[in-house]
């Protein structure tokens, strides 16, 4: 090499050096649409996300879809827009991503589900899954209610389930696995059934619908999640009844409300669905950036709460 063509390359070199490192500095870039602000277990969900992000060091554009389809789609493709390095999202429903998902493929930008899973045709229009096995939460609240009916000498035992939002992965997984469950004793019987929209509001209004009906007794309540449950409770005391002793509740979530409730006598049992996924979320998005291998899959450990550990577990709990 001349000694001018050596000059020149440690020149261009000099040129470049800051370009290269501002590009190794850029924060990676995350586009998140959340469902909505619905429970209190989203709450806690969004704050995981968003502190995580903010750990590490990972630059979040953040969406709140306000529990509606169109909005996510709507973000999701704005995202695409904006060139974000990659996509994490919690679907309000299961069903109708296959346009939106094949959009941001053609794009090249990863896609993560949190939370909630979705029906594609093609496995491949997203990376990974990272939240709870809502089938299994759905037994765990059948397996609970089993013992219970075993100990329990009356001859039918009526069922009322406040659903999640229709078409949800968690309202239809849960549905599931609940009465995978039940059916082993013939005296359980679901005999109204009906959503609630995962919200304090709407579970209280639906449950003074099946409090109204009067026709056949109501001698428990499975609840989707502790928010739909602690309204459902409202409308069982304003009905004159006492909520966690005239009617037995079952819910989902396992959310600092939920241990109060237990610990006032008005519930019975919490199954734990973890939202604090923010941390392994960032982790994920690193290494699928990064192109390393990951799992399509990951689910989170969790537990039951019954009423008689809420005084011991609530200090520890986390949401
Ligand atoms: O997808 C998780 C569910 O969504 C939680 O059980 C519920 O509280 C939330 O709204």
């Amino acid at each position: 090499m001349t000694t001018t063509l050596l000059r020149r390359t440690l020149l261009a070199a000099a040129l470049l050096a800051p370009l290269v490192s501002m590009a190794a500095d850029k924060p990676l870039v995350m586009g998140f649409s959340q469902v909505g602000a619905e429970s209190e277990w989203r709450s806690a969900n969004t704050a995981s996300v968003k502190d995580a992000a903010k750990q590490a060091g990972i630059s979040l554009k953040f969406a709140d879809a306000q529990q509606k389809q169109e909005n996510q789609v709507k973000a999701i493709r704005s995202f695409i827009a904006q060139k974000v390095d990659v996509i994490a999202f919690s679907p309000v429903v299961e069903s109708g991503w296959d346009t939106v998902l094949k959009e941001a493929k053609a794009a090249r930008i990863p896609v993560i589900l949190t939370d909630r899973a979705v029906n594609v045709s093609d496995p491949s229009l997203y990376v990974s899954f990272i939240g709870s096995d809502f089938v299994e939460e759905g037994r765990k609240a059948g397996r609970w209610l089993l013992e219970r009916a075993a100990k329990t000498p009356s001859a039918s035992l009526n069922i009322v389930e406040l659903q999640g939002t229709v078409g949800s992965a968690p309202a239809i997984d849960r549905k599931k696995g609940f009465e995978e469950v039940i059916k082993a004793n013939p005296k359980l019987q679901i005999i109204r059934s009906q959503s609630g929209e995962f919200t304090r509001a709407k579970g209280k209004e639906v449950m003074e619908a099946f409090l109204k009906a009067k026709d056949k007794k109501i001698d428990v309540l499975y609840a989707h999640n502790d928010d739909m449950a602690i309204g459902a409770i409202q409308a069982i005391e304003e009905a004159g009844l006492k909520p966690g002793k005239d009617i037995v509740i079952v819910s989902i979530d396992g959310v600092k409300g939920a241990f109060q409730a237990m610990l006032a006598g008005k519930l019975n049992v919490t199954i734990e669905c973890n939202p604090l996924l923010g941390p392994q979320l960032m982790q994920l998005a690193r290494d699928v950036v990064a192109g390393k291998p990951v799992e399509k899959r990951i689910t989170v450990i969790e537990g039951v709460f019954p009423a008689e550990v809420a005084a011991k577990e609530l200090p520890n709990r986390k949401y």
